[in-house]
Order: structure tokens, then C-alpha cells, then sequence
């Protein structure tokens, strides 16, 4: 059924409105990584709030030993009908490098269709869709037809450490039949998609201290164990000439997808050369025996995503480094979970780290993988809300990043939880000139509207 008559003429009718809206939004340097941006990532909770109230929902803010997180509710649905829970975060990555920005991070511009600022994409645009489509009901017929609640974190992008705790404490709060999240990517322009998995993750600071300060590397260098080299040897034995990882035990949970979903991944419209030339990179790498897809899908990994050491300014300068660190995360698949992998990596590295250095491991967040059961009312909703809205009927998809929520909303809520992204390929998420395509803002906002009808005439 395409989108109902009345929401689709008060959405055209608002298009400019709600662009411009976000824009404000987007205008909020909510950088959740930086205490310097406390003041600002308050004031987006406190953005978010005021605009679930102005659209007819009640509003609260609770406070957390981080960043607030923000619950919107409307309860005024006919009896029987579903409660669905919308997740969004209004938290965004640190803008850096900014001298690579096109055009300021925090001064949204739209250029050849694409709202270009942090944030745009990863999630405010995503999650304010939602506000869009909710308010599309409510204006135009004073009710929805399903009870809303709206769930906003902000500190997604630094693990939502506080999160499971809200959700565990506030269990009956919110209760409901169905979490919907729109914070991933459509696999290709034009072609929508509901995600199936999402990896987890397992994030490190490993830490090696030698002597208690530089030295001169000529003076000393030879007569002690130079941390750098130390460190980059513990990190050179976690992985094999193939790819696989050598830490015993790291894939002793991993679950066979079985070919069913093998063939459903291979099916897609996906080539190498183009993946490769989205990158940059001089040639696409990794384990052996996968293909891309299922590198990034289904397989888990160790990553190197940050190394300090000694001098990196200019020139030479002769010096053995006092210490050395290296950021390294581990993107998990079901049923690998990060305790388990802390575990193994601590054991890991204890046996690896050479003699004459102390090396320390923290693991400093950790999320859960996520596989959905795609079958039932909500699936369906959503696959005839998409096709309305995109002309298109949509694809299943994996996916290689983590949302750690999604798993505890599985677990403390026993609902479906429902990942509907309307991010595309190539939008440079986390780097410089991230953008939104402002054509999927506005389907995203008709595809969640009649989201809600279908859900409605499913389950009545
Ligand atoms: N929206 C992303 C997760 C994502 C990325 C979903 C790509 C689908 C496709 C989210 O904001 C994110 O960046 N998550 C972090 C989680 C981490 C900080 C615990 C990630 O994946 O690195
Ligand atoms: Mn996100
Ligand atoms: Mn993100």
C-alpha cells in the first residue's frame, strides 16, 4: 500500500520545514568523545526533548554518570494496539581532521542532494526522521495508531556504558512489542534495506612502559628493551600470513552462518572494485577463504586502530621512547561475547609480552553481535512500508559495525528489534564530510510513517 493520503500530503507539504529543523540540530556540536563539548551535548538532549514535545509527545531527561539520555512517550493508542520503541543516539564523533572538511562540520550545507555536517547521517538525520514521521500522524490526525516510545542516548559513540543499566532499571518504562532503529546504511542508492546482523565489539588500550623516561637512544639503546618494539611484537603475533587470528580460544564461540545465509549474501549486488575504490586503498586484504561481504559480515576481527610511540615529529631525533600504546579493537560475531574475548586477549598478551617492559591491557567498552530472527508482523510492516516509500522492494543485509544496544534490548526486553538505516554507501560516517542524502531523509520519513499504518493493520 503506498503511504496514506493525508501523511503523504503533510509531509510534501513540510519538506522544507523539517530539512531546515534538522539543520538546527545538526548545528550542536554533541561530540560525546570530548568533555569540552559537555555543554553542547546537553543542549541536544535538551533539543531532542523539546522537539518530542512540540510534536505532542511527554518528555523527560534522565540523567546519567555520562551524557543524559532522553524518553519520549506517547500512550494514547487504542487498546491492543503495539507499544514500539524508537532508538536513536543525538551523540556524534569527534569533526577531526578539520582542515579536511569541504565545508564546516557543524555548518550543515547541501551540495549536489547531500546534507553535508557531522552527525548528519550517524544518527541525527536518522533519528530525527522518526520525530518527522511521528509528527505526521499527530498533525494530520491527532493520534498514531500504535503507543510511541522514543529512546535517545548520547553516548553511542563512546559505548553507551550507561545504557544497559537505564534499560535494566527501567524495564517497564519501556516495555514494548518492537524496537525500531534507523542508525546503518541502505546497500546500494535507491535500494532500501532491513539489516540481519551487526557485529559486536571489543575495544583495548594496550599499554607498554619501559625505563621511567626517554633516554638517549645511542647512550642506552642495545642494553634495554625498547617498548616500542615491544609492543609492535605483541601486536605482530595476533594474526597469521592468512589473516586468521592467533589468539587461543578467539574463535571458539564463533557460529557457523550455515549456507543459507551465505547464498543470501552472495545474491546481492556487490562488487569488489567498487568496494576497493570507496576506500582508497591500493588493494582489498583479509582473511583467506572469505569473500569481502562475509569478511566484513561474518567474520570477527582484530584491529590496530591507533599506535603511539616516541618522536613522529619532524626530522630525526635519536631517542628510545619511555613507553608505547596501541588502541586495538576486536569486532566480535555471534556468539562470541566481549567478556569472553577480554579474557582471552589479557591471557594473550601476558604470553606474548616480551621481557623487560610492563604491559598492561583495559578493555575499554564492549558490545554484544546481533543476529535478528527476520520473520513475523514487524518484518513485514517494514518490508511493505519500504517498498511504498522507495518504489522498491528491499534487501537483507549484514552488517559490519556495532550498535551495542541493540543485543540488550534484545535480551531485557524480549522484543524484535527492527534496523532500518537509510545511510548509503560512501557518506563518510566517523570521517571528514559526512554527509546524508537528503532524498533518503525525506523516503526515510514516509517509509517510518507508513511504518506505523502497516504495523497497525498487521497486528489488528
Ligand atoms: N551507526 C553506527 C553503527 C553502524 C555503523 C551501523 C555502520 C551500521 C553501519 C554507530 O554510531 C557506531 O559508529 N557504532 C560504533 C560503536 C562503538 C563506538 C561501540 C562502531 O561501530 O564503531
Ligand atoms: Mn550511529
Ligand atoms: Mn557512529
Amino acid at each position: 500500500m503506498p503511504l496514506a493520503k493525508d501523511l503523504d500530503s503533510y509531509l510534501a507539504a513540510n519538506r522544507a520545514g523539517s530539512r531546515e529543523e534538522l539543520f538546527d540540530f545538526l548545528r550542536i556540536p554533541s561530540v560525546s568523545a570530548r568533555s569540552e563539548h559537555n555543554a553542547d551535548t546537553a543542549r541536544a538532549a535538551d533539543w531532542v526533548a523539546t522537539s518530542l514535545r512540540m510534536i505532542g509527545l511527554e518528555a523527560t531527561i534522565h540523567p546519567t554518570k555520562g551524557h543524559p539520555i532522553v524518553v519520549g512517550e506517547w500512550r494514547k493508542a487504542p487498546p491492543g494496539a503495539q507499544t514500539v520503541l524508537i532508538y536513536g543516539h543525538y551523540d556524534v564523533q569527534p569533526a577531526e581532521p578539520l582542515d579536511l572538511w569541504e565545508s564546516p562540520p557543524f555548518e550543515p550545507t547541501i551540495r549536489e542532494g547531500k546534507i553535508f555536517a557531522r552527525g548528519s547521517v550517524d544518527d541525527k538525520g536518522q533519528l530525527y526522521l522518526h520525530i518527522k514521521a511521528l509528527q505526521a500522524h499527530l498533525a494530520a490526525r491527532g493520534k498514531l495508531p500504535v503507543n510511541v516510545i522514543v529512546l535517545a542516548e548520547g553516548e553511542e559513540e563512546v559505548g553507551s556504558e550507561n545504557l544497559e543499566a537505564f534499560i535494566e532499571a527501567n524495564k517497564t518504562l519501556l516495555k514494548c512489542d518492537a524496537v525500531v532503529i534507523s542508525d546503518s546504511a541502505m546497500f546500494a542508492p535507491g535500494l532500501p534495506s532491513i539489516l540481519s546482523s551487526l557485529r559486536g565489539i571489543a575495544y583495548f588500550q594496550i599499554d607498554v612502559q619501559g625505563p621511567s623516561g626517554d633516554l638517549h637512544s645511542g647512550m642506552y639503546g642495545g642494553a634495554i628493551m625498547n617498548p616500542a618494539m615491544a609492543l609492535a611484537r605483541i601486536l605482530a603475533t595476533m594474526h597469521d600470513a592468512d589473516g586468521h587470528i592467533t589468539i587461543p580460544g578467539f574463535y571458539d564461540k564463533v557460529r557457523d552462518w550455515g549456507d543459507v545465509a551465505r547464498q543470501q549474501v552472495k545474491s546481492l549486488p556487490f562488487k569488489d572494485e567498487t568496494f576497493r575504490h570507496e576506500t582508497g586503498s591500493p588493494e582489498l586484504g583479509g582473511e583467506k577463504g572469505y569473500t569481502t561481504l562475509e569478511r566484513v559480515w561474518m567474520r570477527p576481527t582484530c584491529e590496530v586502530n591507533g599506535l603511539l610511540s616516541g618522536y613522529t615529529g619532524e626530522g630525526a631525533k635519536t631517542v628510545l621512547p619511555a613507553k608505547a600504546m596501541a588502541k586495538v579493537s576486536c569486532r566480535l560475531v555471534p556468539d562470541q561475547t566481549p567478556d569472553e574475548i577480554e579474557a582471552v586477549m589479557r591471557a594473550h598478551v601476558e604470553r606474548v609480552a616480551p621481557k623487560g617492559v610492563t604491559v598492561t591491557v583495559r578493555h575499554l567498552h564492549g558490545g554484544r553481535p546481533w543476529r535478528a530472527d527476520l520473520g513475523g508482523p514487524l518484518f513485514d510492516a517494514a518490508r511493505r512500508a519500504l517498498a511504498a516509500a522507495f518504489d522498491r522492494e528491499p534487501v537483507i543485509t549484514g552488517e559490519g559495525g556495532s550498535i551495542p544496544v541493540v543485543g540488550d534490548f534484545q535480551r531485557i526486553l524480549k522484543a524484535p528489534v527492527l534496523l532500518v538505516g537509510f545511510g548509503l554507501p560512501g557518506e563518510n560516517a566517523h570521517a571528514p564530510n559526512e554527509w546524508m542524502s537528503e532524498d533518503n531523509y525525506h523516503r526515510g520519513t514516509s517509509a517510518m510513517a507508513a511504518l506505523w499504518d502497516e504495523l497497525a493493520r498487521s497486528s489488528s
